[in-house]
């Protein structure tokens, strides 16, 4: 009767045969805004690991999970006294996430700390942070605290030099 039907049945058996590869194809790496697996990502990506968790980057990344982001002991020494990566882990789980969006656009920290990519992310990135140091949970110790210019610092520290005159 129907020519085209054979056609049609051949069609519609490969699509059915297409479901299950776009089912178990892959989630996007970069996650979906506000996503936990996004906020992993942007961590990764935005070098906050480089800092905050310990020896991260000396040892090319190759730190559990469970450590990212329990802040370091390595004192940053410059002009502006001594800083230290602070415990995001502990830092986030005592913020509510309106106060964390808050706070990421409008504080500024002092260097290294580049708060000015904080203010730079999106409020989806922000967030997908939040949740995923929140998923993370609490963990680790706090940071030694800041050290003014000239104050006695007990650990060890990078030096910074002056800064360049602004431009
Ligand atoms: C180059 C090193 C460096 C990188 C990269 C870095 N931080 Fe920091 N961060 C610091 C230091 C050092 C401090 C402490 C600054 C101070 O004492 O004012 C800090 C402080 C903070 C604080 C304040 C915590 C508190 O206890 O009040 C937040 C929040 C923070 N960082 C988030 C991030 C996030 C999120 C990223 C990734 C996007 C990131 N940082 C990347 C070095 C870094």
């Amino acid at each position: 009767m129907n020519k085209q039907r054979p056609i049609m049945r051949a069609i519609m058996l490969t699509a059915l045969m297409m479901i299950p590869v776009l089912l178990i194809a892959a989630p996007s790496p970069t996650g979906k805004p506000g996503s936990i697996e996004r906020g992993r990502y942007v961590v990764k990506i935005a070098g906050c690991n480089d800092c905050h968790t310990p020896a991260y980057a000396m040892r090319d990344g190759r730190v559990p999970e469970h450590d990212w982001l329990t802040g370091d002991g390595t004192g940053w020494n410059g002009p502006w006294g001594t800083t230290y990566a602070s415990n995001l882990r502990l830092k986030l789980a005592a913020l509510s996430e309106a106060q964390w969006l808050h706070l990421a656009r409008t504080v500024q920290y002092r260097p290294p700390m580049p708060w000015f990519n904080l203010r730079a992310m999106s409020d989806g990135d922000l967030r997908a942070v939040y949740r995923y140091v929140r998923h993370l949970g609490p963990a680790g110790v706090p940071a030694p605290a800041y050290v003014p210019p000239g104050g006695a610092v007990a650990t060890a520290v990078v030096r910074f030099p002056e800064p360049p005159p602004a431009q």
